[in-house]
């Protein structure tokens, strides 16, 4: 087990938001996080990170409880974090952008990420490596931020909706891209409203509702549930 979130309660200001909210990541695994818009995906994906610190609760990552930490300390530890609104360096080039996300991280054990490590993922920023980051479209900025995510070496990487507003054909070009980081080792739980994208690509779910994480289980055994799906994520 690589992360281990258990008991986990979040505030914002006197708002209780989270309750005890539990979740863990195996090495490799590729996990989503569904709910609908306001269930409380992203609070937990800053609950994990320390950007919005969790009131109680344990966010075990190899064996040290990072709940309280700065999440600059979260993210030296290994957890790389893609926000919702795909923050790139707009007056930066591709490959700049690329370069400025270069960090060590300290028990990182697999093969260091290099900017053309990170092409062979995503051709298609090779081709872009002189323009502007301001200057892509959505699903290229998405990619990018994702490539610059992982020149941090991290060890479990969380996305927040990361097709949230692309195009259908962008979004299935998406997904092949999660399964090959998937198939070379790369852990990552990320959160999603688009219940088809995650049933196609994720091995394991969990549904979150008000707060709450009301389902755990497999795809296949989400697919067939069709009272979860009812409940929690049909529109
Ligand atoms: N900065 C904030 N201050 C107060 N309440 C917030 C804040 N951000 C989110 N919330 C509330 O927390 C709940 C969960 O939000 P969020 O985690 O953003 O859900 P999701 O990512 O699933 O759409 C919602 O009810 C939302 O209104
Ligand atoms: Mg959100």
């Amino acid at each position: 087990m690589i992360l281990e979130a258990s008991g986990i309660n979040t505030y914002y200001g006197t708002s209780h938001i989270l309750f005890d909210v539990a979740l863990h990541m195996k090495q490799g695994e590729l996990v989503c996080l569904l709910g609908r818009n306001g269930s409380g995906k992203t609070t937990t994906l800053r609950s994990i990170m320390g950007l919005t610190a969790p009131k109680t609760g344990k966010v075990m990552f190899h064996g040290e409880d990072l709940r309280g930490r700065p999440s600059y300390y979260i993210a030296q530890r290994g957890i790389g974090y893609v926000p919702d609104n795909r923050l790139i360096f707009p007056d930066l080039t591709v490959r700049e952008n690329l370069e400025i996300g270069k960090k060590k991280s300290e028990h990182y054990t697999g093969e260091p990420w290099t900017v053309d490590r990170a092409y062979e993922i995503f051709p298609h920023l090779k081709k872009l490596e002189k323009h502007l980051g301001g200057h892509l479209s959505g699903g290229e900025q998405q990619m990018l931020t994702i490539a610059r995510t992982l020149m941090g070496n991290p060890e479990l990487i969380l996305l927040d909706e990361p097709v949230e507003g692309l195009a259908p054909l962008i979004v299935k070009d998406f997904a092949e891209k999660l399964i090959l980081l998937k198939k070379m080792g790369v852990t990552i739980l990320f959160s999603e409203q688009n219940i088809r994208f995650s049933l196609a690509i994720a091995e394991r779910a969990y549904v979150i509702n008000k707060g709450r994480i009301e389902y755990e289980g497999t795809i296949a055994e989400l697919s067939r549930n069709e009272e979860i799906k009812q409940k929690y994520l049909m529109i």
